[in-house]
């Protein structure tokens, strides 16, 4: 396949958008070893035209391009810009510089945001507010505002007469290959990966935002990020799973060790829980990908740290984990701590400060010095099977 094609999703709605295979990176923070798509699509109305959503900066020309083999620039009259960060509207200087007529249909905060961000006078903006269309002939665009998914003017698109929702972000995977769901065989998994990272922390609008579109009839649905729902059951489902914070019977365990002693207690705690059937994800943070990590803190009920007091304090790797576990807000109920020190302790002191004002509940934490005694391992036993037990007992 020709990744530079176009692709005609329905009569008259057209995905142009571009696939970057090269990037690693998103944010400076997430890693994407699948590279990603930046997508937007064309509608073609009888009367008008409407570009929704742009492409990363670089990638200007190739949708220029996509979009000639279908019209002339000169002839989009809206750009509808769902939400302002860079990978979507940073080509918005550059298509509407293209002629004089484009409107740019954004909300109320959106639009400040493309003054500032992409200096778009303000009389090329148009304002709209939740639930209100554009006919561009025989097609009709409806707005609806998704506050925080995950930026503050995030809005969805919905095309009435073909039933598809443009949500942006919203139902997105980073992923360059597949244009649509069935194409990808473990779509989920890197969709599950996508909301551990970016939509999770924002749980409960992606709730407010699901309530909002449950009685919407939805045939497709085509995100910024990743391969187009033909299917949108799947993905529908799955959202509405994560959005409630349903967990499994799953323990998340996270550790580094330098001289393996905390990795010989982390040992015995996994062995404990995985002989007493719960499912584990076990990850070195010295060689994990921390998008992996952020995929199994989705589902997970507990989660078992694993660090060693260095330097007075505990390793920074973990505190860097600690600090994502409470940013990326996960429904964890459970956590256990264990560490072993070389002279000096104060890891689990630390670990429980930042997860303290969590809702998790500390169920165990242990603290050694140097190499884990027989003593040591049957307490850490007994914690992995108390902690098993609080999986198994709550939902
Ligand atoms: Fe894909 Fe929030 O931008």
């Amino acid at each position: 396949m020709n990744w530079r094609n176009i692709t005609k999703l329905s009569e008259g709605v057209h995905w142009v958008g571009v696939r970057d295979w090269n990037r690693r990176l998103f944010d400076a923070l997430i890693p994407l070893p699948k590279g990603t798509s930046y997508n937007a699509y064309l509608v073609i109305g009888k009367n008008k035209k409407a570009l929704i959503d742009t492409v990363n900066p670089g990638f200007e020309k190739e949708l220029e391009e996509k979009i000639r083999k279908l019209v002339n620039p000169s002839e989009i009259d809206y750009i509808v810009m769902n939400h302002a960060e860079p990978d979507h509207a940073g080509s918005i200087p550059y298509i509407i510089g293209l002629n004089n007529k484009t409107k740019l249909v954004t909300t109320s905060k959106g639009a400040k945001m493309a003054q500032v961000f992409y200096k778009v006078p303000e009389e090329r903006i148009i304002t709209v507010k939740d639930q209100e269309t554009i006919d561009l002939g025989g097609k009709t665009l409806r707005f609806i505002e998704a506050p925080m998914l995950h930026w503050p003017e995030t809005m969805f698109t919905y095309l009435e007469e073909d039933k598809i929702l443009f949500p942006c972000d919203f139902f997105g995977s980073h992923l360059a290959k597949g244009q649509y769901d069935d194409e990808v065989e473990d779509l989920l998994v890197h969709a599950q990966r996508y909301w551990g990272e970016i939509m999770m922390p924002f749980a409960v609008m992606a709730k407010r935002a699901l309530e909002k579109i449950k009685d919407l009839e939805i045939k497709m649905i085509a995100p910024s990020h990743g391969p187009v729902h033909r299917n949108p059951e799947r993905i529908r489902n799955a959202y509405n799973k994560w959005a409630n914070g349903e967990t499994n019977q799953k323990a998340i365990i996270v550790y580094v060790s330098m001289w393996n002693s905390t990795e010989k207690m982390i040992q015995s705690i996994a062995d404990t829980l995985a002989s007493e059937d719960i499912e584990i994800a076990l990850y070195n943070l010295a060689s994990s990908d921390i998008g992996d990590v952020a995929k199994d803190l989705v589902d997970s009920r507990a989660i078992v740290l694993g660090a060693p007091t260095v330097l007075g304090g505990t390793h920074p790797l973990a505190v860097y984990a600690t600090y994502l576990v409470k940013a990326l807000k996960p429904p964890l109920k459970f956590a256990a701590v264990l560490s072993s020190y070389g002279w000096g302790g104060g890891t689990i002191r630390h670990v429980q400060e930042v997860l303290g004002p969590s809702k998790m509940e500390i169920v165990g934490a242990l603290e050694i010095n140097g190499p884990p005694t027989e003593n040591d391992i049957s307490k850490i036993v007994e914690m992995g099977k108390t902690l098993a037990k609080k999986i198994k007992e709550t939902s």
